[in-house]
């Protein structure tokens, strides 16, 4: 869990990394319930579609802003979509993890501009190799007694962890899937947290991962694991593209 001690706690918006600029990570979406309450990141890939993870398919009712930088707080440069339906990867498994990916498209396009933009993906079947420097951004849930605080966007980088070490006995031992990448210092202490779901691991300027679960926050021996998006391209072309077949 996240929520060790009062000061962990504090950090667990993107353990032990800092504020980004604002609105420098263009494709960065917040998911929201309808009463403004972040729950997830995602990236925007289309300006109908918002790629996040299968775990965040949580309240039938959410709201997708992008452009944001302090979720709730108006700045003037959010644009708010409902969305109009969510795809849940077929493969998906909420007891293995497996497959935690999903895609939203919207009811209406985003417009892009000088605060909204597309994330770019690697194509299918590409890697990251171990030691691979990526960072991964999000807002985080700020639990504390309900009452929240204005929250900026954060982000951290992170190398790579290869998976046979993030398998081995001493770390996940055989949790993690193909479709699966790990990423984390030995040392610990940097690292995604609850409510970063969803959000991007950017290596090579391409979102290679989905926040996805991990082991507590930072912790030495467990490295955040993400959905590796690389192996899911094509599924994103074929839901993204295939649905235009009929316009
Ligand atoms: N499942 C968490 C969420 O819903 C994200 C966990 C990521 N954890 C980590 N240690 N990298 O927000």
């Amino acid at each position: 869990m996240c929520f060790r001690s009062g000061r962990v706690f504090m950090q667990d918006r993107i353990v032990g990394g800092y504020t980004a600029a604002p609105n420098s990570i263009r494709y960065m979406v917040s998911l929201q319930t309808t009463n403004g309450q972040h729950f997830c990141g995602g990236s925007l890939v289309h300006r109908y579609w918002v790629l996040t993870a299968a775990h965040c398919n949580i309240a039938d009712q959410m709201m997708i802003v992008a452009g944001d930088y302090r979720v709730n707080v108006f700045e003037g440069t959010e644009q708010y979509a409902k969305p109009h339906r969510l795809v849940t990867h077929p493969l998906y498994n909420r007891s293995t993890n497996n497959a935690d990916i999903m895609l939203i498209k919207l009811r209406a396009p985003v417009i892009l501009n000088k605060f909204v933009a597309l994330a770019p993906l690697p194509r299918q079947g590409t890697g990251v190799v171990e030691g691979q420097m990526c960072r991964v951004s999000g807002w985080g849930y700020n639990s504390v007694g309900g009452g929240r605080v204005p929250v900026m966007l954060r982000t951290v980088t992170l190398p790579i962890v290869s998976a046979a070490r993030c398998n081995s006995s001493h770390s996940f031992d055989g949790n993690i899937t193909a479709n699966m990448i790990c990423a984390g210092y030995q040392a610990g202490g940097k690292d995604a947290c609850k409510g970063d779901s969803g959000g991007p691991l950017v290596c090579r300027g391409r979102v290679y991962g989905v926040v996805s679960w991990g082991n507590g926050c930072g912790d030495a021996k467990y490295p955040g694991v993400y959905t590796a998006v690389a192996r899911f391209r094509r599924w994103v072309d074929q839901t993204v593209y295939g649905s235009y077949r009929h316009c």
